[in-house]
């Protein structure tokens, strides 16, 4: 039994009965453009007596070809995305659907609505074409970054493209993966945090059950090559002869799957926080390396918790509470044994629970994310170290939203979907291996570790196989060199992996952040990666060799003159822009919060 289609209009907007009467119009446009080709021939045939005696027959033929023309353009697609105001009523932006074949391989078969939302030009401004954005995940909302983002991209781009976010297929609103029969199960099902192995391995194996059982068709067209393809039908349906992309974290995966792809089709295209195309491709997104079998993602994981404690010590005490006394990172070693022997019941937080030592670990792999915070998670510790850990629960958990009917939002579903189908099946199950595997990984990667176990496992159980997978080469020789971001310090797409990129593109700029934490360039304020940025953008241009001495301009522990920088949205390529990086941190926070 299947409620997918029952329950999936819920998820739509209001405005899908109108959206799929477009669609209707798009499947009838085929008969639309015959029937008026043939008022067409007959008008032209009786213009054409009319006509050919006044010596002009050249306009019938004109008439007839644009005829002709339009029916073999309606026969298979729309061409166009039909843009239209927001449900928000929100005017910066426009919301359209774009009709792509569920199956790329049967352009004429089913098809499926990609869901997206557009930030256009300001009105009188120059318009160099539109650019498309991905916020990584997998299984981030491209529509939400759009809504958080596009102003601070936009600006920092020059405010020349339209910026375009869009939900790739089964995400947000383009055909989500729906396993759960409602959003009260799948929240019965979140609401549970197995921690032996075999209680990980029998419930991924359930949600496995389960999207075979609901999600149904979906499935093997989650790929990220199928989304490449997706892409590249928006950029065509807009005008564009080229992409112009940003891609963040996985978004850096989609952008390497394009490029190599589709060379001949690259604009100007940036890949931020760079994920290892090999590993991704030939392991399964977050699991072991194939090769070297280490977790090389997390290569600077605990580096970053070491920054976060320098730079705190650096800061002093008036601005990092935790750098009261002596060894930063000796003092939170020292609050999660505490909170190991006696975890503490915090009441007061907004949802009150217990603070234990797993607690604090996981918050701390959320937070290396974003240095923003770390002022505040500093402050959450110093007052746990004294009993009081409102601040510290407050942090780790947020209410959920209580909308009526529940809104279910699928996140994990999705990032299995797409990063499982990405690899090979994986081969037949060993528990004792996987389960040393797992004690190995856990004690080698206390930050972000056992996300990587849960990942493997639930791939296992994944019931698609996706019927194309692009798994390389990596090396394609491009139309425009691609310009690869990274801080030196990412906690979770790590320096080197941007330099495995930069080495298969051939012409690629590779530009580094030499001091910065947190993950994607966002996370740490730059001039100096914002004016390569716009210069790209502007023209084209790269710089002549590859910049490796770009600095942040502020640490996260700044003085208030500096820490504006931090808190508050900038409004020049001069002062870089916060806002991009909060929109995508809430986005990743999100998708780790149903870890
Ligand atoms: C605990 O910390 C919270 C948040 O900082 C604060 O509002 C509250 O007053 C503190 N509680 C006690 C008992 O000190
Ligand atoms: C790209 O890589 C493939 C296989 O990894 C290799 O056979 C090919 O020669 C490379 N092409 C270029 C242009 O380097
Ligand atoms: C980085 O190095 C280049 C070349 O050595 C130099 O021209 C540039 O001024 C340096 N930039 C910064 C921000 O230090």
């Amino acid at each position: 039994m299947s409620r997918t289609a029952e329950t999936e209009p819920l998820l739509r907007n209001a405005n899908s009965d109108e959206e799929r009467e477009e669609d209707d119009a798009a499947v009838t446009a085929a008969a639309a453009a015959t029937r008026k080709r043939k008022v067409l021939l007959a008008i032209a045939a009786v213009l054409g007596v009319l006509l050919i005696a006044l010596g002009v027959s050249i306009l019938v033929v004109e008439l007839l070809k644009r005829g002709k023309t339009h029916g073999d353009d309606g026969k298979h697609h729309r061409t166009g995305i039909h843009w239209k105001p927001c449900q928000s009523g929100d005017k910066k932006f426009l919301c359209g659907t774009l009709s792509v074949p569920l199956d790329h391989a049967i352009p004429d078969g089913e098809r499926i609505d990609i869901g997206m939302k557009k930030l256009p030009v300001a009105q009188g401004s120059k318009r160099l074409g539109s650019m498309l954005i991905d916020p990584g995940g997998p299984g981030g909302s491209g529509i939400e970054l759009v809504e958080g983002a596009g102003e601070g991209i936009s600006m920092i781009i020059g405010g020349t493209y339209d910026i375009i976010g869009f939900d790739p297929r089964g995400v947000g609103l383009s055909q989500p993966i729906r396993c759960f029969e409602d959003a009260n199960f799948h929240r019965a099902f979140d609401s549970t945090f197995p921690t032996s192995v075999e209680t990980i391995v029998a419930r991924e194996q359930l949600r496995g059950l389960l999207c075979a059982k609901n999600a149904g068709k979906i499935l093997p067209y989650m790929s990220t090559a199928a989304v490449a393809r997706d892409m590249k039908m928006i950029m065509l349906a807009e005008g564009d002869e080229e992409l112009n992309y940003w891609g963040y974290s996985y978004g850096s995966i989609l952008g390497q799957t394009f490029v190599n792809m589709f060379p001949e089709l690259v604009g100007r295209v940036i890949i931020d926080g760079v994920v290892n195309p090999y590993a991704w491709a030939e392991g399964w997104g977050f699991w072991l390396n194939p090769k070297t079998k280490q977790l090389d993602w997390l290569t600077h994981a605990a580096e970053g918790v070491a920054g976060f404690a320098s730079l705190c010590e650096e800061a002093g005490a008036k601005r990092c509470a935790l750098a009261t006394s002596g060894n930063v990172a000796k003092r939170i070693q020292a609050i999660s044994t505490k909170l190991a022997l006696e975890p503490i019941p915090a009441v007061d937080a907004e949802v009150p629970g217990v603070v234990d030592d797993a607690t604090l670990r996981h918050l701390l792999f959320r937070m290396i994310y974003q240095p923003a915070k770390w002022p505040v998670l500093a402050e959450a510790l110093d007052q746990a170290d004294r009993r009081n850990a409102t601040l510290l629960q407050d942090l780790y958990a947020s209410p959920p939203e209580d909308r009526c009917p529940l809104y279910d939002q699928p996140l994990l579903e999705p990032l299995l979907g797409i990063s499982c189908s990405d690899g090979p099946v994986p081969p037949p199950f060993n528990k004792g291996e996987l389960k040393h595997d797992i004690a190995k990984v856990n004690e080698q990667y206390p930050y972000g570790g056992d996300f990587s176990a849960l990942a493997r496992i639930g791939c296992s159980f994944w019931p698609g196989v996706a019927k194309e997978r692009f798994s390389g080469p990596w090396n394609a020789t491009t139309k425009n060199p691609v310009l690869i971001l990274s801080n030196a310090f990412d906690p979770v797409t790590p320096l080197e992996s941007a330099r495995i990129a930069h080495a298969s593109l051939a012409g690629s700029r590779l530009v580094v952040k030499t001091n910065a934490y947190g993950h994607c360039s966002p996370s740490m304020p730059s001039k100096c990666t914002n004016k390569i940025i716009r210069a790209y953008f502007a023209d084209g241009t790269v710089p002549e060799h590859d910049v490796t001495n770009c600095t942040s301009d502020a640490s996260p522990f700044a003085a208030p003159a500096h820490s504006s920088l931090f808190a508050r949205g900038m409004s020049d390529v001069e002062e870089p822009d916060m806002t991009i990086h909060d929109a995508l941190t809430d986005i990743w926070q999100k998708v780790m919060m149903k870890a």
